[in-house]
C-alpha cells in the first residue's frame, strides 16, 4: 500500500496547469532528494536491485535498464531522487550553453484521452553554468547521469557547433555519457541539423574534447530509411549510441492535437518503435541503442529490448502511471526474461535480431 494513491494524488494534479503540476513534482524530487528516510523508504521499494538486470555499460553500472527521459529534470535538480522513483538511470537536459526562458506559455498539453502530452517548450533550461555547479554535488553520488545537450533558441544554425563545442568543454568531465540533441522540435531549426555534414562535424569535435561516450538522440519524423542512414553516418563519425526517438510532430495521430509542439506518450508508441526497429535491424550490436517513445508498461519495454534496446527511457508515462510505473516494470521484466529462459537481460537483448 502507498501512502497515498496516485490514482487520487493525479486527481489533484491533473486540475493544475501542467506546468505547474511539474513545478510541484519538481519540489516533492528535491524533498525526496534532501530527506534521507523518505529517500530510504522511497528507494526500497521501488528501485529493484537484481542481478538479472544489471548491466554495466560505459564502464558503469545500471542497477535496471529503464532511465528518465530528457526534459523533465532540464537543470539537474532532482537527480539524487531518481532511485527513490526506481530509475536506473537518467538524462538530464536538454542544456544550452546560455541560460534561455525557452517559449511562451502555455507551451506544455496534456492528451488525456490518448495517454500522451504534447510539448512545445523549447529547451527552457538555467544553462551550462548552473548545470555544472549541480553535477559538482553529485560527485560522490555513484549514478549514471546522461547529459543531453542543445544549441541556444539566439545561435544561427551556422554558428551551432559552436555552442555544442562549448557544452562538451563544459560537461567533459561530468555524467556517464553525452547525448547531442538535434531532434527537438521546438527550436526552430534544429532537425535541419540531422544532416551528413554537421553530424560528422559535431562528433568530431565532440571526440577531440572528451572521452566521455556522445550519442546522438533522433526524431521520429523521417523515413525508416533516412533514420538509418542518419545513424549510420553518425556510427562512422564516432558515436557511441542511439537514441531514438524524440517527440513527433504528426498531428494527425489525434484529433486532440494543438498544431504545434512535440508529442510524446502513447501515441508515438508504434511510430517510435518501428524507427527504432529499422535502426536496430542495422545497427544492433554496432553501437549502444536506446529506446523511448510511448514506452508505459514491461510488454512494450521487452518489446524494444528485444528488437534490440540495452537500455530504455521513459517520460509521459511516468505522468500518467505515477513514481510506482519503474518498480511495476522493472519486477515484470524479471518475470518475462524468466518465463523466456533467460538467466540475463543481456541474452534477451536483440533475442529478435
Ligand atoms: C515536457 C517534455 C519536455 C521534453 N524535453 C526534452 C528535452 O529537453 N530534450 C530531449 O532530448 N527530449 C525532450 N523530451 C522528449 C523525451 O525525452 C522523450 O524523448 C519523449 O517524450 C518520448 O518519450 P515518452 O513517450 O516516454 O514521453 C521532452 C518531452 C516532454 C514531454
Amino acid at each position: 500500500m502507498s501512502i497515498v494513491s496516485y490514482e487520487n494524488l493525479k486527481k489533484i494534479m491533473f486540475k493544475l496547469e501542467p506546468e505547474n503540476a511539474h513545478a510541484v513534482a519538481g519540489l516533492s524530487l528535491q524533498f525526496i532528494g534532501s530527506c534521507p528516510p523518505l529517500f530510504n523508504y522511497m528507494t526500497k521499494r521501488n528501485y529493484i536491485e537484481s542481478d538479472m538486470l544489471k548491466q554495466k555499460i560505459f564502464g558503469v553500472e545500471f542497477a535496471n535498464p529503464i532511465g528518465l527521459g530528457a526534459g523533465f529534470d532540464k537543470n539537474a535538480q532532482y537527480v539524487k531522487a531518481m532511485p527513490a522513483l526506481g530509475f536506473g538511470y537518467t538524462e538530464v537536459g536538454t542544456v544550452t550553453p546560455k541560460p534561455q526562458p525557452g517559449n511562451e506559455k502555455p507551451r506544455l498539453f496534456r492528451l488525456i484521452e490518448d495517454k500522451s502530452l504534447q510539448n512545445a517548450m523549447g529547451f527552457n533550461n538555467k544553462g551550462s553554468y548552473y548545470m555544472v555547479q549541480k553535477l559538482k554535488k553529485l560527485k560522490f553520488f555513484c549514478y549514471p547521469i546522461g547529459i543531453n545537450i542543445g544549441k541556444n533558441k539566439t545561435t544561427p544554425e551556422s554558428e551551432a557547433l559552436k555552442d555544442y563545442e562549448t557544452l562538451f568543454r563544459a560537461f567533459k568531465e561530468y555524467g556517464a555519457y553525452m547525448v547531442i540533441n538535434i531532434s527537438s522540435p521546438n527550436t526552430p531549426g534544429l532537425r535541419d541539423l540531422q544532416n551528413e555534414s554537421f553530424i560528422n562535424e559535431v562528433f568530431k569535435i565532440g571526440k577531440s574534447i572528451t572521452n566521455k561516450p556522445i550519442l546522438l538522440k533522433i526524431a521520429p519524423d523521417m523515413s525508416t530509411t533516412q533514420a538509418i542512414e542518419l545513424c549510420k553516418i553518425a556510427v562512422e563519425a564516432g558515436a557511441d549510441g542511439i537514441i531514438a526517438t524524440n517527440t513527433t510532430i504528426d498531428y494527425s495521430l489525434t484529433p486532440h492535437a494543438k498544431d504545434f509542439g512535440g508529442i510524446s506518450g502513447e501515441l508515438l508508441k508504434e511510430k517510435s518503435f518501428e524507427i527504432f526497429d529499422a535502426i536496430a535491424k542495422e545497427l544492433y550490436g554496432k553501437t549502444l541503442l536506446i529506446s523511448v517513445g510511448g514506452i508505459s508498461d514491461a510488454k512494450e519495454a521487452y518489446r524494444r529490448i528485444k528488437a534490440g534496446a540495452s537500455l530504455l527511457q521513459i517520460y509521459s508515462a511516468l505522468i500518467y502511471k505515477g513514481p510506482s510505473l519503474i518498480r511495476d516494470i522493472n519486477s515484470e521484466l524479471i518475470k518475462l526474461l524468466k518465463a523466456d529462459g533467460f538467466k540475463h537481460i543481456s541474452e534477451a537483448i536483440g533475442a529478435n535480431r
